[in-house]
């Protein structure tokens, strides 16, 4: 028997190897790395350490330009916002960790998927949905349903009782989850939403009250809802995350601490930190003002709401978000254009902004004396518009 393991090297899937192998006769444990953008560290010796927990192999798999180009964009072109502010960091990525997953699993011939995600929180449904949806012959084992590992503490011990070497330690606060588009931090001090979170909870961004006193511009090109170069510089889309994160993060742009409503009933409370995807959702948002009429603008609205509940609940391999994408794809045919952005202490403002598919004219727009628009046509207009409204006041006077 073989089981592919989504792995990250840290302590609970390094304790979920050596549990497998016990738990489920001797089988191999194949553990699968996913290349998100997360912390390089991370990376450094992960397939040691793979080996050395038990794993029979390892492997690595680069999916970041494809996170950003396949799924971060796609989304991006909707306007999803997860409960009007969460950028949808995690919940984009494990789709395509589990795809890969799969992929991996198809490959080496194995019987069975494994994560090392908790059965309280949204992430195990996230990928066994995408399991499910891509091979629903492979039978799924997810370790925190079913061990008596319950603290940190047990899972310290049941590594050293085995001689498998952790760096990991007893004081770890928070829970994280790193990725190129965004931090989230959860747990610690953050678990009542009484307090305050404090310095500590936030990784990638400075604190906006320490973000330099001279405002930052930046220029971003779009082309069919795409960001496509940023300060003159054409760009690949992880490209153009990485060098927005940077200048985003100095800013402290992109912080949010927030109360949401998790799939599973509960409320749960974190901090995200998605700097350079604040300034892609600030100039897409941009360029729409000029270019989608006002139906389409409002069409695009409901998209990006329906589009964050679909992406939340880790349905990306549903019917329904292909067809919202493909909505959405076709409303980004006229999204393009460039903005000048400003940052400042935790803001960014769209400045500036042009569009070859502008719909907005000076020439009828303006306070100023106009030769395009006859403003008694106005009049008719309203009367038919308020008819209804006429015809029930007319009733009410008899
Ligand atoms: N609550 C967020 C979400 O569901 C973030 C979850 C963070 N996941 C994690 N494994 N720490 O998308
Ligand atoms: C987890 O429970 O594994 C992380 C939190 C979540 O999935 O919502």
């Amino acid at each position: 028997k073989k089981i592919v393991l989504a792995y990250s090297g840290g302590l609970d899937t390094s304790a979920i190897i050596p549990w497998l192998k016990e738990n489920y006769g001797g089988c191999d444990v194949v553990a699968f790395v996913a290349d998100i953008g997360q912390d390089r560290e991370d990376l450094i010796g992960v397939e040691k350490k793979a080996l050395q927990s038990g794993a029979s192999e390892c492997y690595v798999v680069d999916l970041r330009e494809a996170f950003i180009r396949d799924y971060v964009y796609p989304v991006l072109k909707t306007g999803a916002l997860y409960e009007g502010t969460y950028l949808l960091g995690t919940s984009m990525a494990r789709p395509i960790i589990a795809k890969a997953q799969v992929e991996l699993a198809l490959k080496v011939g194995a019987d069975a998927l494994c994560h090392g995600a908790t059965g309280k929180g949204n992430d195990q449904v996230r990928f066994e949905s995408t399991y499910t949806a891509l091979a629903p012959q492979l039978k799924v084992v997810a370790p925190w349903r079913e061990w008596d590992l319950r603290s940190r503490e047990a899972l310290l011990d049941y590594l050293k009782v085995r001689n498998i070497p952790t760096t990991a330690s007893l004081e770890k606060i928070y829970s994280r989850d790193e990725n190129a588009w965004h931090i989230s931090t959860e747990g610690g001090v953050l678990e009542s939403p009484a307090n305050a979170n404090n310095d500590d909870c936030w990784v990638w961004t400075v604190d906006p009250k320490k973000a330099p006193d001279q405002a930052e511009k930046v220029t971003v090109k779009v082309e069919k809802g795409e960001v496509v170069a940023v300060n003159g510089e054409a760009l690949t889309p992880y490209q153009c995350l990485e060098k927005l994160n940077v200048i985003g993060a100095r800013h402290g742009v992109g912080r949010i601490d927030i109360v949401e409503n998790r799939l599973v009933g509960m409320k749960s409370r974190g901090c995200y930190e998605t700097p350079g995807g604040t300034i892609m959702m600030a100039a897409l948002r941009a360029i729409e003002q000029l270019v989608l009429d006002r139906d389409s603008f409002k069409w695009r609205q409901q998209l990006g709401l329906e589009m964050s509940y679909v992406v939340y609940d880790g349905r990306w391999f549903a019917p329904l978000r292909r067809s919202l994408q493909a909505s959405a794809e076709s409303l980004a045919q006229d999204v393009n254009g460039e903005v000048v952005l400003e940052l400042y202490k935790g803001h960014v403002n769209a400045l500036q902004k042009t569009s070859t598919n502008s719909l907005y004219s000076e020439a009828f727009a303006t306070f100023g004396e106009d030769e395009v628009y006859d403003q008694s046509h106005a009049g008719g207009f309203i009367r038919l518009f308020s008819l209804s409204s006429r015809i029930r006041a007319l009733n009410e006077k008899k």
